[in-house]
Order: C-alpha cells, then sequence, then structure tokens
C-alpha cells in the first residue's frame, strides 16, 4: 500500500470540473493507499494575508469533499494548521533551499505577477511547506495537476537534498500519482477550454438548481449544422462532454442523432442537460447542507484527522531533529 498526499486549496467551492477531475479519483484511491488530505489553510495565507471568512471557507471545503464521499475513517482527513509539526520541518527544509532556485519558479513568478504589492516570504518558500507536506508522511505518491508539476519537483530535489546532506536514506522522494484515463477534462459553458474558478465559467456543487438552469441556459452554441453528420465545432462538443458525464447514454444519443440530421434544437438539448445535471449535483448539495449544519460532526472530523496526522507527522519530525544533531541535554 502506498501513501498518497494531497493538499486541497481552501478557497472556493468545487465545481463539476473538479469533481470529475481530482476528486472522483481521491474518493476510489482512499480505498486502496493510505491516504493523507488535507486543507492547505496555511499555504492560502500567501496570496490572502487577511482572509475575511477563512474558517468559513475551510468549513466549506472539508463539507464538500465529506458529502462527495471522502470518508474520514478510511483516509485522514485534516486542516493543514491543525499540524504545527509540519510549520517546524518547513523551518529546516528552508534552511536547505536556495533563493535562485525559489525565484525561478513558474508558480512564483505567477503569483508575483498577480500580486506585485505583496511579494512575501511565504509566496518564495511556497513550495518549500508544500514538500514539507509531503515528506513529512513519507509519501510516495502525490496526486498533482500539471500546474503543481513544478513544485513536486521540487520536493523530491529537498527530500533528495537532505538525504544527501546529512548522509541519510530518510526521506522517500514522491512521485506523480498517475490517474491516466480516468482523469477526465470538463469543458466549461463559455464555449471553450476547460471549467475553472478564475475563468468563471463553472457549475458548482453547491449551486442551486435555479442557477444552473441560468448557466446552462447561457452555454455558447452556434446557428446549427448545415450538413448531416457534420463534425461538432468545440462549444457544441463541450455540451455533448457533459451530458455524457450526466445523463443517461440514450440520452446523448438521442440529441447526437439529432445533431447528425441536422434537427438539433439547442434549447431542447441545454434543458436536458441543465436537469440532468440538477439531479446529479442534488443530493450532494442536500448532503453538503446537512454536513454545515452538523458542528459537532466537523469538530469530531477535524480531530480525528488532527490526531492521526500529527502522529506520523511528529514521529518524522522528531527523527529529523535527530538526524541534524538536536539532542536534549
Ligand atoms: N499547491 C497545491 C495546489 O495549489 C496545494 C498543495 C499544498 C498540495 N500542499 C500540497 C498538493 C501537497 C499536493 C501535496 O493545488
Amino acid at each position: 500500500m502506498e501513501t498518497v498526499v494531497s493538499g486541497i486549496r481552501s478557497t472556493g467551492n468545487l465545481h463539476l470540473g473538479n469533481y470529475f477531475g481530482a476528486l472522483k479519483n481521491f474518493i476510489k484511491m482512499q480505498h486502496e493507499n493510505n491516504c493523507f488530505f488535507f486543507i492547505a489553510d496555511y499555504h492560502s495565507l500567501t496570496t490572502h494575508p487577511t482572509p475575511g471568512n477563512l474558517h468559513g471557507s475551510v468549513k466549506q471545503v472539508l463539507a464538500e469533499y465529506l458529502a462527495c464521499g471522502l470518508d474520514p475513517e478510511v483516509a485522514t482527513l485534516f486542516l493543514q494548521s491543525d499540524v504545527p509539526e509540519v510549520a517546524e520541518l518547513y523551518l529546516l527544509l528552508n534552511m536547505n533551499a536556495y533563493i535562485g532556485e525559489l525565484e525561478r519558479t513558474t508558480s512564483f513568478k505567477d503569483k508575483i505577477r498577480n500580486q506585485p504589492d505583496n511579494v512575501n516570504a511565504g509566496l518564495l518558500t511556497y513550495p518549500v511547506l508544500m514538500a514539507a507536506d509531503i515528506i513529512i508522511h513519507n509519501a510516495s505518491k502525490v496526486p498533482v495537476g500539471k500546474d503543481q508539476e513544478q513544485n513536486l519537483e521540487m520536493a523530491r530535489k529537498f527530500a533528495r537534498r537532505f538525504n544527501n546532506m546529512y548522509k541519510v536514506k530518510y526521506f522517500t522522494e514522491p512521485q506523480p500519482y498517475n490517474f491516466g484515463e480516468a482523469l477526465i477534462k470538463i469543458p466549461g459553458l463559455d464555449g471553450t477550454g476547460k471549467m475553472g474558478k478564475s475563468e468563471g465559467n463553472g457549475i458548482y456543487l453547491f449551486d442551486e438548481p435555479k442557477i444552473i438552469q441560468k448557466k446552462v441556459m447561457r452555454a455558447v452554441t452556434d446557428s446549427g449544422p448545415t450538413k448531416k453528420n457534420q463534425k461538432m465545432p468545440d462549444p457544441i462538443q463541450n455540451l455533448f462532454t457533459l451530458m455524457n458525464i450526466v445523463s443517461e447514454n440514450e440520452t446523448s444519443e438521442f440529441f447526437k442523432e439529432k445533431y447528425n440530421n441536422c434537427e438539433i434544437r439547442y434549447g431542447d438539448l441545454k434543458k436536458q442537460l441543465a436537469e440532468d445535471i440538477i439531479n446529479f449535483t442534488t443530493p450532494i448539495r442536500e448532503n453538503i447542507l446537512e454536513i454545515l449544519s452538523n458542528d459537532d460532526y466537523l469538530r469530531k472530523v477535524a480531530k480525528m484527522g488532527a490526531e492521526k496526522a500529527r502522529a506520523s507527522a511528529s514521529k518524522t519530525v522528531k527523527e529529523v531533529r535527530e538526524i541534524i544533531g538536536f539532542k536534549p541535554f
């Protein structure tokens, strides 16, 4: 059984892209691996130093992951800030992390472009904290998207460097967890690319049915096919991709045939798609609401996760201190 670690951003609700991208795989993975999933609330301060409602957003994220099926009895589900041991490992790793390599990181360069008035040291050392998150549990696998590949590469570098500097074979170098075929890209409703928070084209699991309906009805289409069996342009293909995921097979077959015969009415297609998305999200949304109203349960989950994570983290920090040479008198 492999140990897997993944950090979850603490800002924003989950959209269908998150669900069918990472989350569905997390839910499956938790039964096959020793999983540590945490909400990266320390990290969020690198971009939001004075968050309006840190607790509220963390609570929402936790409730959403639970509602979708992450099982706190199976996986270790916790808040990063509940495991202060990670801050100590971060401090120790920072001593062997070099300004030059940190400054060259793509995500650092992107972020300082976005927030030129707040180029803080936490932003620079973001990959060091991320490495600490991972190697503190001696993870061998990390599920990451394209945008996190470089950070994971740096985690390997810091693990390797620690081993070399202190002449030990202590840390495992974490490898990317490859979902392979299972990773489907969910398109947005704006006719291009993928569903994303910053793109503003997402359908959220927590969206009310009326909102979902509005969003789907506004999705970009074209003036319709003019030739039989004509190749679908991206915006139309995107609607079918969504339909393939949330609707019955017969439903998408039905509309595909209409398209191929140039008989399609996009209004009907969208109406059906909205209905099927709503049928999919409604039980999840109700689950989220129920969990959000149960503070006792959330407290219990967070406590249980923190205890499991701290047991693993404090063992590592104790051994790392010994390796470096800290000793009690
Ligand atoms: N940087 C990741 C992101 O933005 C979140 C994260 C923090 C993470 N620590 C991690 C992911 C450790 C995997 C492992 O999505």
